[in-house]
């Protein structure tokens, strides 16, 4: 599991959503890719979850340095860019708040490995 996690304030909420509506839709045929979840937090924290499930740590590199990636985050890149040098880096990274900057403030990646993955059992008939 790959999580990015994005911290999101409260005014940004439609907007990152908005973003993901509009998402490029490259993830989904890159080698290894098993899923992908866009989580809203509900209660007890203000990041959204970028959940995403790859068959080995190495598609998951894979993916993050090819033109998919890329691509996929063309926006948040550019409107990074756009903003006065030494703020946002032109990583789509930034740390900026408001319009025109990237609609989180922080982003950070978690790795998980599955230990357990319990299915649910098919009902009787
Ligand atoms: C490093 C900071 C990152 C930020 C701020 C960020 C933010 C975003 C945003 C705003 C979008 C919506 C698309 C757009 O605006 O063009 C997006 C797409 C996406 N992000 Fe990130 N992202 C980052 C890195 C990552 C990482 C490391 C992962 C891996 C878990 C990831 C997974 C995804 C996926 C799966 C999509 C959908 C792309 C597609 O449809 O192909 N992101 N991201």
């Amino acid at each position: 599991m790959k999580i990015n996690v994005l911290t999101v304030a409260p005014e940004m909420r439609a907007e990152i959503e908005r973003r993901f509506a509009g998402r490029a839709g490259l993830v989904e045929s890159a080698e290894g890719f098993e899923g992908f979840e866009l989580l809203r937090p509900v209660e007890g924290s203000d990041r959204y979850l970028v959940y995403t499930r790859w068959r080995s740590e190495e598609d998951f590199q894979r993916w993050t340095e090819g033109e998919a990636f890329r691509r996929g985050h063309a926006r948040a890149a550019a409107e990074a860019e756009q903003r006065p040098a030494g703020e946002g880096h032109g990583e789509g990274h930034g740390h900026g708040h408001g319009h025109g900057g990237p609609a989180s403030s922080a982003a950070e990646l978690w790795s998980f490995e599955v230990v357990q993955d319990v299915p649910p059992k098919p009902a009787d008939g």
